[in-house]
């Protein structure tokens, strides 16, 4: 285990670490991490592919979280260990690429690993490792891109496909077909075409979920949903053919930065300086009305007598709405967000076919739909329980990524297994061609690939050396599409189950599989500092970790 710092002068300790400090060198460093990456990897395995199993994670409160996805499950552990949280890193960095093939990133690694403690037995040096995982990704990623099927952006029936095999294995995985439509609309509507291809942003889709009905009440809106009510009881609740007006200032008698008193003495000074902020007010209101608006959307507060104003002129408002809605507004009903209430000029105005206050569930939602081509959507998902909105949200989150990948790079591989077993075998033929131990790695390394179809298989109940050598000899014979087919128990060519991957993920995936290995494998030391002494400290208060909160007025 963990030692001591060892160094002596002349029989007199030197102390050259604080006291407590624990360090590991060597050989044990090494399997110490290597054996917790590898209890990650063993823990989100069972969980790939579409006959993999979920989990359910309960929180230190209690709140039980049900999902499939591999970076959920690792974010939702709270690992300790330091290498285990590279693990989880690794999920986290392929979730924010890519959006999907997380737990095939983590399954990878974690073999990378394990093969590499056995050449570690064998006396190959970490270093000689690391540079022969370093060629093989190179390499594979030069097969992987000869491997891709070139994929037209704009064809939605393949778009579907791929977002269909994003829900393989997800919780609602029933309702695959219409979570993938709706991914492909909303991507195909908020896609830009530029010089250089497609550009998609996926925080142009605006995500909301309400817990109620079910996931195929899911509906996605031309326009932007807020999370907000209609302000005045007064106004109407419904506006066709709506001309917004988006304002970033208050509709209230400002207050001024010092502090003024004002000597009033006679009641009609009171109601002459009444007046005044009441006409300051309707000025405001006028200014909206003027433009030609029927709906105001304020990110800041509306003053109570200016709402009574706007419900007279039958303005519909909605206050304080969150920055990230008003910059979606204006995207998609084209309008331009005013600082200035004076500045509005009837060409900010943006529209929509209607604006409406609606009862979503026990909550008021004002939608703001059919806009003309807009370049920001929304969605509203629903679903029987908390819990599944959201594993529906997270699900979709899948469908939309895999979707926006596609047309960012229109490049496609085949998934089921198919991708990774051709990808061995052809790393195999030309890791022969290396010479010494680095060869060792390279091998390793294509090894490692046929993780994956036999995680897929084990996880369908299927023998997974069995189909693993029947996957190979197809491969052999050049039919490079045989994957695993997890229905029917068999391998089978996976073009003909359209199950299609987008390239950009299993390039994703061999990067960041490759990176972790390689840096868990290049420590051979580790110095961690001593747990901080709990003594003179103040008891913690329920639910706080480690980290303590200063008072203010310590
Ligand atoms: N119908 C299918 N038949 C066989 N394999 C499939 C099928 N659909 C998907 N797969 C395979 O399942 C794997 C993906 O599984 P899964 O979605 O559970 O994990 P992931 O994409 O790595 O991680 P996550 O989705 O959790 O981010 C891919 O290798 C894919 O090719
Ligand atoms: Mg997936």
């Amino acid at each position: 285990m963990a030692q001591a710092i060892p160094a002596t002068i002349s029989g007199q300790p030197v102390l050259i670490l604080k006291e407590g400090t624990s360090r590991a060198q060597g050989r044990e460093a090494q399997r110490s991490n290597i054996t917790a990456a590898k209890i990650i990897a063993e823990a989100v395995r069972s969980s790939l592919g579409p006959k993999g199993m979920d989990k359910m994670l309960v929180s230190s409160f209690g709140d039980a979280t049900v999902t499939n996805d591999g970076a959920v499950i690792l974010k939702e552990m709270d690992v300790q260990h330091p290498v285990a949280k590279m693990m989880v890193e690794i999920s986290k960095a392929q979730d924010d690429e890519m959006g999907d093939g997380t737990t095939s990133a983590v399954v990878l690694a974690g073999e990378l690993l394990t093969k590499a403690e056995d050449l570690i037995e064998k006396d190959v040096h970490p270093t000689v490792i690391v540079e022969g995982y370093r060629k093989a990704t190179e390499k594979a990623l030069e097969v992987l891109n000869s491997l891709a099927i070139k994929a037209d952006p704009k064809d939605r029936a393949m778009l579907k496909k791929v977002a269909v095999v994003s829900q393989a294995g997800k919780v609602l995985r029933e309702n695959a077909d219409f979570v993938a439509d709706l991914a492909v609309d909303a991507v195909m509507q908020v896609a830009e075409q530029t010089a250089e291809g497609y550009k998609v942003e996926i925080k142009d889709i605006n995500v909301l979920k309400k817990a109620g009905e079910s996931i195929t009440d899911t509906k996605l809106v031309q326009g932007v949903i807020l999370d907000k009510e209609v302000v005045h009881p007064g106004m109407p609740k419904r506006v066709e053919n709506a001309k917004i007006a988006l304002l970033n200032a208050a509709v209230e008698v400002e207050k001024t930065e010092f502090d003024a008193k004002i000597n009033i003495q006679t009641p009609e000074q009171m109601k002459a300086f009444l007046d005044e902020e009441e006409s300051i007010l309707r000025g405001m209101v006028d200014k909206v009305s003027q433009v030609g608006a029927n709906v105001l959307v304020c990110q800041k507060g509306i003053d109570d007598v200016a709402q009574h104003f706007l419900a007279k002129k039958g303005i519909l408002a909605v206050r304080r709405a969150k920055e990230s809605d008003m910059e979606a507004l204006s995207k998609a009903t084209g309008g331009k967000i005013v600082t200035n209430i004076d500045d509005l000029k009837p060409t900010d105005l943006g529209s929509a076919k209607l604006a409406e206050e609606r009862k979503v569930a026990d909550d008021k939602m004002t939608f703001i739909e059919g806009c003309k081509n807009p370049k920001s959507v929304s969605m509203l998902v629903r679903g029987g329980t908390e819990r599944i909105v959201d594993e529906a949200e997270r699900s979709l989150h899948d469908a939309l990524c895999v979707v926006r990948d596609v047309i960012r790079d229109p490049r496609i591989v085949v998934g089921g297994g198919a991708v990774e077993v051709e990808l061995a075998a052809q790393l195999k033929r030309w890791a022969e061609k290396l010479t010494g131990r680095e060869q060792l790695a390279a091998l390793a390394f294509a090894e490692a690939l046929e993780s994956i179809p036999l995680a897929l298989a084990e996880n369908a109940g299927l023998d997974p050396i069995d189909i693993l050598v029947e996957m190979r000899a197809s491969h052999e014979k050049g039919e490079k599409w045989v994957g695993v087919d997890v229905m029917e128990g068999k391998v089978k060519d996976m073009t003909k189950l359209d199950v299609y991957e987008p390239l950009a993920v299993k390039e994703q995936m061999l990067k960041s599989a490759g990176e972790a290995a390689s840096m868990i494998l290049k420590i051979d030391d580790i110095i961690a500092a001593g747990k901080l002494k709990e003594e003179g400290r103040p008891p913690k208060m329920p639910g706080e970790e480690g980290e303590e909160k200063t008072s203010e007025f310590d």
